[in-house]
């Protein structure tokens, strides 16, 4: 594998400009999979009172197992999309009842569980167990598509297929990967951002395709629906 400076560069970044979020002083599997629920189709700034109030209710895996459902669906309200809720209830209870309240502590064996899918899956192999894994969500393509000048269309099969190879290559290269993983994304939500990424202050300016052909806008490439 040929060694990349994206990724220690991207770390060296995120040390300085992290958000100081709740999810992010854990190891702990469940909340870490809690949080990454709650954030799937969900701001940061509307999740995080939800999470808190979530680890208050329900502290550990086996609390939320034993929760009434109509409890939890109402510690829910206002986030949407109920199905993630009853999956959190069911997947809780199968980590309980199932698996001696011992979360999976792999990629593959998280992908088994109801409502984790491939993005969820690598949050929590990496986040929780250091497992080198990438998490490959929008913030990623946007990143990558720019910084590689990725002109594919990121809705197709092929274009999700060269994305996930690459960032397969790159986390090859982090010192760590729980760290670059937190720090791609967040440079995505903070930095390099859809409307007006800050090109001017960014530490791969020298490096990125996009801006030095005056293409951050365009890229990624989505096909209209
Ligand atoms: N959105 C999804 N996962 C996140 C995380 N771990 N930190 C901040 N925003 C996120």
């Amino acid at each position: 594998a040929i060694k990349s400076a994206f990724p220690v560069t991207l770390e060296r970044w995120y040390e300085h400009h992290k958000r100081d979020l709740p999810w992010r002083h854990t190891r702990d599997p469940y909340r870490i999979w809690l949080s990454e629920i709650i954030l799937q189709q969900t701001r940061v700034a509307q999740g995080k009172p939800y999470y808190e109030r979530f680890i208050e209710a329900y502290p550990t895996v086996a609390d939320m197992a034993r929760a009434d459902e109509r409890e939890l669906l109402r510690l829910w309200q206002g986030l949407g999309y109920y199905s993630r809720a009853r999956n959190l209830h069911q997947t809780a209870r199968y980590v309980t009842d199932h698996l001696a309240e011992k979360f999976p502590d792999s990629f593959r064996d998280l992908l088994k569980m109801k409502g984790i899918g491939e993005y969820t899956a690598a949050a929590i192999a990496s986040f929780a167990f250091g497992e080198r894994v990438p998490v490959v969500d929008g913030n990623v393509y946007r990143v990558l598509a720019r910084v590689y000048g990725i002109e594919e269309d990121i809705t197709t099969t092929k274009a999700k297929k060269t994305f996930a190879a690459l960032a397969g290559e790159l986390i090859q290269s982090a010192d760590d990967p729980a760290t670059y993983n937190q720090a791609i994304m967040e440079f995505g939500a903070i930095q390099c951002t859809p409307l007006s990424p800050d090109c001017l202050l960014c530490p791969l300016q020298q490096q990125c395709v996009a801006y030095q052909t005056g293409r951050q806008h365009r890229l990624p490439v989505k096909a209209k629906k």
